[in-house]
């Protein structure tokens, strides 16, 4: 087999099969086939697309690329949740403890932010002490115990997807519906979970702009997840606007931690219950979503969710004092007012904008290498629907170290980010579709 003759094949809009595709994601991993030719390759698939076998056999050679996890010693329905990215997203520091505390395990393995703000682990380590790393056995015992765990990912976890999706962001490759699909499944198949309850973001701050090709996404993913026998939901959630009001690592906790007590913004509330909801019908916990919603609220009602955040934090060496006084966490010495030049009402926040203006004031990474301030970021004042006047608080800048022409460019992008309209903007909706094996449903 030559990889020209594959690269050919695609371009001309043909068919790989199996072992195609295996020869490409093995001879690629093990350095036999070189960059230029999987590049062209995915440019090729970019364009001609692939079918659901194609996409399905990609995403199972790429999570056997590496190690995979065996969450079999955990007891119960292991149900894994992952987004696609958003900025403000703080979904997984409610849920881990929230599901949790209604008695479906959360073993979590999370990323680490390049761009915007931090990930969920920077997040996380705002609290002092609190370690993401641990070994497989420590990992296994606290989900056992105490019912949730979120940990770096550890090991040698889907090397080719790796590979791959660092060309695909330098070749103009990502925004592609199989190889994002394959990219975000692989990882999902090779970490082992029993269910998968995926929020795919949709909107100018997500990869996919528009709603139709949000839901193909979602079907895609859910194709291969149901194929290979992960019972696999889609919610298609709004990135118009950033969520919540907390952009930035310990802002992003303190509005989890007031989101447990049932004092967190109404839309995080919202879209926690909704993926909630379905991580515990996946998780044989409730029969539909109505009573799942009800028992989730009853966890956040009682403290029981507060609680299991707690023993969480403590179990991975944080300091569970900070969470009942969130005050402790850290805090930016400056806070700069960005106001608004015009009066009407917020149309849209452009939440890449805002994302990119957090990582300007040290909350997220520009290189690998760049290190985190987890006090700074924004915090949103007014969000879309909003009155506002001019002069108004748009945002609030929370800033350390950042020199002056750094803070200069984050408050030009925060007032840019926002959109005024001269007429009064209706609510828009949080969750748009909800994609199931079944089909989908539109809200
Ligand atoms: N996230 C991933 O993990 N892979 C993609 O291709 C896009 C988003």
């Amino acid at each position: 087999m030559r990889a020209v003759d594959l690269i050919q094949k695609k371009r001309d809009g043909g068919e790989l099969s199996r072992e195609e595709i295996a020869f490409l994601v093995q001879g690629y991993s093990k350095g036999e086939i070189p960059d230029y030719q999987i590049s062209a390759w995915a440019m090729a698939v970019y364009f001609r697309g692939m079918n659901a076998r194609e996409t399905g056999d990609l995403t199972l050679e790429m999570a056997m690329s590496g190690d995979q996890v065996d969450l079999s010693p955990i007891a119960g329905i292991k149900v894994d949740k992952h987004s696609t990215g958003g900025v403000g997203d703080k979904t997984t520091v409610v849920l881990a403890p929230l599901v949790a505390a209604a008695g479906v395990p959360v073993a979590k393995m999370s990323g680490r932010g390049l761009g915007h703000t931090g990930g969920t682990l920077d997040k996380l380590e705002s609290i002092s002490g609190f370690s993401v790393e641990m070994g497989r056995e420590q990992f296994f015992a606290q989900v056992g115990e105490i019912g949730a765990a979120v940990i770096g990912q550890s090991g040698n976890i889907t090397p080719a997807d790796k590979k791959l999706y660092a060309l695909r962001d330098v070749t103009a490759t990502v925004e592609s519906i199989p190889l994002i699909a394959s990219s975000v499944m692989s990882k999902k198949i090779a970490a082992g979970a029993d269910a998968i309850v995926l929020d795919v973001k949709t909107g100018s701050g997500a990869f996919m702009k528009t709603l139709d090709d949000s839901i193909a996404l979602a079907q895609a993913m859910v194709d291969i997840g149901t194929h290979l026998g992960r019972n696999t939901v889609a919610v298609i959630s709004d990135m118009d606007q950033p969520l919540g009001f907390g952009i930035g690592n310990a802002l992003e906790i303190k509005e989890g931690i007031e989101t447990l007590k049932g004092q967190g913004p109404k839309d995080l509330q919202e879209v926690c219950l909704i993926l909630g909801s379905q991580m515990l019908v996946l998780g044989g916990k409730a029969k539909d979503e109505a009573e799942a919603r009800s028992i989730l609220l009853s966890h956040i009602e009682d403290g029981s969710a507060l609680e299991k955040f707690k023993q969480m934090v403590t179990a991975q060496g944080g300091d569970a004092s900070q969470v009942e006084a969130p005050d402790t966490l850290p805090s930016a010495g400056r806070f700069i007012e960005v106001k608004a030049a015009s009066a009407g009402y917020v149309e849209s926040i452009q939440a890449e904008e805002i994302g990119v203006a957090a990582m300007l004031l040290g909350a997220g990474r520009e290189t690998k290498e760049s290190q985190i301030d987890l006090a700074v970021g924004i915090q949103l004042s007014l969000k879309v629907g909003d009155a506002v006047a001019a002069g108004d608080t748009l945002a609030v800048l929370h800033v350390n170290n950042a020199g002056v022409s750094k803070v200069q460019e984050a408050e030009a992008k925060v007032l840019e980010a926002y959109r005024i309209s001269a007429e009064p903007v209706p609510p828009q909706p949080l969750v748009f579709a909800l994609v199931t094996k079944d089909g989908v449903t539109r809200y």
